[in-house]
């Protein structure tokens, strides 16, 4: 299967993290999030250790919280030791619930108000990253007003395509994240930063893209940046002590991605930091990378009850399943793909091919396109795999469909991490 905590059961269903899916979901109804903590775990460990094995003291993984974000994930990073990226003043609060030591917080977002940056000063955010000119002004004198000095970082638009879905794509010159380099903005920027006396500048960060299999986008980035620190400190006589690569890291969704050892990864970039460093004769900065997907998305799958199996006589089959675009809107904004599977029945061949669609009056309410597994009945349990990153976090509540829970799974045992919406959750904002 596409992923080690996924295999068949002797009873011939679906086992994840070695519990079978089947009984999870009468247990705790549909749809239903799964999320396996050892895997979690796994996944920000292979990144941490390979960062401290191969990178400057200080080199840690901040994980995108944007990703997958609620207090209990927070609570994990915090026992893990790493840091977290947040992107709105909703994930750092949910981080500050959890006890999250916000000192290790890095506070993104191409739009801060000053509300927004006043409660990251307010709960002692570690870092802003800071995206525009008007937000450089706004931070200073917020930190002013405080008398206080915030560390910052400045994102860099580095000006590199990806090439992957172009709505994940931010690298680019003409986006709406960051200070292009090319315009030479953001050498300004930085000269601008240093002249203001409530800032204390860290470094630099950029991001060139998501689903990313191979490196050579982020070694592009390095290069780039790495180019961009010289030209600062020979021009500014400013030396960045960070350098942050953002995140973007592919999972496997199908049999057809590679499998990625994200340590092998992390020690190729170091390795390629290393000797641009060396050339440009520049001491290598600490690096953060900021994963976000590779932690999570293997961790999860979604699991729903099947209702109805319509055959439209010489045209195709559809499965219709007790969620769609509310809990999973990935296929629908990005054509993303997904292995599926009849989890009742997953020891049997998967023959039948049909387009799994959800409950919303929407005909763009489409989980996948044609997918094989074993003809299913009604009240079947199906399982949409790797799941675990971008979908709950956003999920919503179109056709007022309560968002289905997150059930963690630990050590052979499960607990309630997020509980189900209510019907009387949906109207309880409701005047
Ligand atoms: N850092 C920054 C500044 C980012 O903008 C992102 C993702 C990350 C880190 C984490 O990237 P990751 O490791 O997860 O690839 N909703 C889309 C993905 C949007 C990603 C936006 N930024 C999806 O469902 O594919």
């Amino acid at each position: 299967m596409i992923c080690d905590n996924l295999t068949v059961g002797q009873n011939g269903t679906l086992h994840f993290a070695r519990q079978d899916t089947v009984a999870l979901a009468a247990r705790y109804g549909t749809p239903l999030y799964l999320m396996d903590e050892q895997k979690i775990r796994e996944n920000i460990r292979a990144y941490k250790n390979a960062m401290a094995a191969h990178l400057p003291t200080g080199s840690v993984p901040e994980y995108a919280s944007k990703a997958f974000s609620c207090r209990r994930i927070y609570e994990i990073m915090a026992e893990e030791g790493v840091h977290i990226d947040v992107v709105s003043p909703g994930e750092l609060y949910t981080a500050k619930q959890a006890g999250f030591p916000m000192e290790h917080c890095f506070f993104h977002g191409n739009n801060k108000s000053d509300e927004d940056i006043a409660m990251g000063m307010d709960n002692g955010v570690g870092c802003f990253v800071l995206d525009s000119f008007d937000e450089i002004e706004a931070v200073e004198a917020l930190a002013a007003a405080r008398n206080i000095t915030q560390n910052v970082l400045l994102r860099v638009t580095p000006g590199i395509d990806p090439h992957t879905h172009r709505k994940i794509n931010t690298g680019t010159v003409d986006s709406k994240f960051g200070i292009a380099l090319q315009t030479g903005q953001a050498m300004e920027a930085v000269a601008f930063i240093l002249q203001q006396p409530h800032l204390s500048l860290q470094g630099f960060h950029c991001h060139v893209g998501s689903q990313l299999f191979d490196v050579a986008p982020l070694l592009d980035g390095a290069d780039t940046m790495l180019t961009f620190i010289k030209e600062v400190q020979t021009r500014l006589g400013y030396t960045a002590d960070i350098l942050n690569l953002g995140g973007g890291l592919g999972v496997r969704y199908t049999e057809n991605d590679p499998v990625i050892r994200y340590e092998e990864k992390v020690a190729e970039i170091a390795a390629h930091i290393k000797a641009v460093c060396a050339q440009l004769q520049l001491a290598v900065p600490r690096v953060m990378l900021e994963p976000g997907r590779s932690i999570v998305a293997s961790a999860g799958i979604t699991l729903y009850t099947v209702g109805s199996v319509k055959e439209v006589t010489d045209y195709k089959n559809y499965i219709s399943v007790n969620g769609g675009m509310t809990d999973n809107p990935r296929y629908t904004l990005y054509e993303a793909e997904y292995t599926v599977i009849n989890a009742s029945r997953a020891a049997q061949p998967a023959d039948y091919t049909a387009t799994l669609a959800g409950r919303c009056c929407e005909s763009g309410d489409i989980i996948q396109r044609g997918v094989s597994m074993a003809r299913p009945e009604r009240g079947d349990i199906v399982a949409v795999l790797t799941t675990g990153a971008y979908n709950y976090s956003m999920a919503s509540n179109y056709n007022r469909i309560p968002r289905p829970p997150v059930i963690m799974l630990r050590d052979g045992d499960s607990y309630v991490a997020v509980r189900r919406e209510t019907y009387a959750d949906l109207c309880a904002l409701d005047e």
